[in-house]
């Protein structure tokens, strides 16, 4: 398996080399993925590199969504997705289609899209957001109340962080959505005085239990910064590997052995090398839906992160 890996990463170097192409990974990815990788990040974080890179190539080592923003910001490189089927079920919760229904009946209620969302949605949307900028995104905007999309927990999270008044898609993302309260409540009792620090995407009844809640490159952050020596960790598994390495000294607790996501697993070192062998699949946005999602994530990445 050592050798494979080894033989695989020379390959994807030279390669790499060869198509003057960036690798990005999101902080889920596995293990050899985020090894490889140029840089590793958020989804922020990942949009803003995509949009400055002055490479012509973005293997883009994430979910399609991911490289969907990258293709926006970036529409004079290829983006490359490795594995066509890594997808994101919380962002096929909502369709163009539903979105503008629900428009109608909303009026002027400015529309905020988690970047976990189709281009095509975007394209509806006011101003995107993520987990690393949504309260700075809801408060950067004008009137009382906003409407968010897809994902309700972090709807839910920003409704205690604002004094906007904040109403929701009901969609979710379902690893996160797997860990329970009385899980939480366990896993803090068995391990007492460690924090727990979580993903806006968890349930409330989890967040209420935690003492950070963050984006997973903000994790990274706190993982560094606190004193404490072992920490409870709410989101998804990969990202342990950089922790331990970045942290030898501290412990870290998966909040569930569940905090899985099957879509950021799927791509393997093989699905990177024949990616930039073969450059495909590439990933495109026609227009008139790009200069429209564009907007709105250009909104967004007007506004600082929150921490
Ligand atoms: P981050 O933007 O915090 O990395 O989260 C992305 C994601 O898909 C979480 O499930
Ligand atoms: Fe989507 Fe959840 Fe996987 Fe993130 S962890 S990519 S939100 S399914």
């Amino acid at each position: 398996m050592r050798n494979e890996i080894k033989q695989l990463t020379k390959e994807i170097l030279q390669l790499k080399k060869e198509r003057n192409a960036v690798i990005l990974a999101h902080n889920y990815q596995r293990d050899e993925i985020q090894e490889i990788a140029d840089h590793c990040g958020d989804s922020l974080g990942l949009s803003q590199i995509a949009a400055q890179s002055d490479a012509d190539v973005i293997a883009f080592c994430g979910v399609h969504f991911m490289a969907e923003s990258a293709a926006i910001l970036a529409p004079e490189k290829t983006v490359l997705l490795p594995n066509k089927d890594a997808g994101c079920p919380m962002a096929d919760m909502v369709t163009a289609e539903g979105l503008r229904k629900k428009k109608k009946e909303l009026g002027n209620t400015p529309i905020v899209t988690y970047v976990n969302s189709s281009a095509e949605v975007k394209a509806e949307s006011d101003i995107c957001c993520t987990s690393a900028n949504v309260v700075s995104v809801v408060n950067s905007l004008e009137g009382d109340s906003v409407y968010m999309v897809p994902d309700m927990n972090l709807a839910k999270f920003a409704a205690t962080k604002t004094d906007k008044k904040i109403d929701w898609w009901k969609g979710f993302c379902p690893t996160h959505q797997l860990v329970t309260g009385n899980e939480a409540k366990k896993v803090k009792a068995d391990n007492k005085g460690a924090p727990l620090v979580a993903h806006p995407e968890c349930r409330p009844e989890v967040l209420e239990l935690a003492d950070e809640i963050r984006s997973t490159s903000g994790i990274y952050k706190f993982a560094k910064e606190t004193s404490a020596k072992k920490i409870i960790i709410g989101t998804e598994l990969g990202i342990l590997y950089r922790l331990k390495k970045e942290n030898p000294e501290k412990e870290f607790i998966l909040l569930s052995k569940n905090l899985v996501c099957p879509n950021m697993k799927i791509t393997t070192m093989e699905d990177l090398r024949d990616t930039l062998r073969s450059m495909e699949p590439v990933i495109t946005v026609r227009e008139p839906i790009l200069s429209r999602a564009r907007k709105a994530l250009d909104r967004m990445l007007a506004v600082p992160r929150d921490r």
